[in-house]
């Protein structure tokens, strides 16, 4: 199972404290965003992972992070991302890498409380298809939400207007080989982006997605000022905690 973490993007949202950086380098309480990422797919038992980002700082990413050997990877390798295409573009550059493997996609500015082991191990016996894990949140119209029927994934709406319920896809995406052709195929949406929210439906057209409801907190670190110090806190209580 290889590892892929999505650190591209202009993180509009979090201007001006993104103005001259990569929101994923920000603090989120005491260690850059995207240390979080990376030590959820270290803790799942990923051991082989690669890091898409893009623009001026991708070269700081190199600095920090290495060869990936502080977080107990095995190798840490590196994408561009030359334009912010969207979530499905930033997976399809690392085709290569995951070659005919599975492979688990985590969203660089998302943050858990939860370890991601017991989703991972459920995915590794599930024999193909693609595994995403929902939250109920109070603001759903903010991420792709589910429209579920008993343990049955309807559809999935990216950002709706009116939500058909309180579920969000979190950032967590695990998939099979097929998600590279379903991006081949894949046309932008009407804010020019590939949408993760396509490959998700066309695995459930294929009657191939499964999900879970994660238990423990989760936040999205990226989505704006509040969500990033809401995340500061958060991490804080943990790390903390964990210290006591
Ligand atoms: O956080 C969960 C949500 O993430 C999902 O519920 C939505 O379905 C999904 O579309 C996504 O929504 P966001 O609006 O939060 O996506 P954002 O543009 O913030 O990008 C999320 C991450 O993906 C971010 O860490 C940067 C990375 N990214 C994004 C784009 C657009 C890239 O690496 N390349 C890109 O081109």
């Amino acid at each position: 199972m290889k590892g892929v973490v999505l650190a591209g993007g202009l993180g509009t949202r979090l201007r001006p404290l993104t103005s001259i950086t990569n929101k994923h380098l920000l603090p989120v309480y005491d260690q850059p965003m995207i240390f979080y990422p990376l030590q959820k797919l270290a803790e799942a038992g990923i051991s082989d992972v690669m890091l898409v980002t893009g623009g001026n700082s991708a070269g700081d990413f190199l600095r920090l992070l290495g060869d990936g050997s502080d977080f107990g990877l095995n190798t840490l390798n590196y994408a561009y991302q030359t334009k912010e295409g969207g979530i499905a573009e930033a997976i399809g550059l690392t085709k290569a890498f995951v070659g005919g493997d599975k492979f688990v996609v985590i969203l660089g500015d998302n943050i858990l409380e939860d370890s991601l082991e017991q989703y991972v191990e459920t995915f590794r016996k599930q024999e193909n298809g693609a595994r995403i894990l929902l939250k109920e949140v109070s603001n759903p119209r903010d991420y792709g939400v589910a429209e579920i029927e008993g343990d049955r994934i309807i559809s999935i709406v990216e950002k709706p207007e009116c939500p058909v319920s309180n579920y969000a896809v979190i950032g967590v995406y695990m998939y099979d080989d097929y998600a590279f052709e379903v991006i081949d195929a894949l046309k932008p949406s009407a804010r020019g982006e590939l949408e993760v929210t396509d490959i998700n439906n066309a695995y459930l057209s294929a009657g191939k997605l499964m999900a879970d409801i994660i238990g423990g907190w989760w936040a999205d670190s990226g989505s704006s000022i509040d969500g990033l110090l809401q995340a500061g806190i958060r991490a804080r209580e943990l790390r903390v905690g964990r210290k006591i």
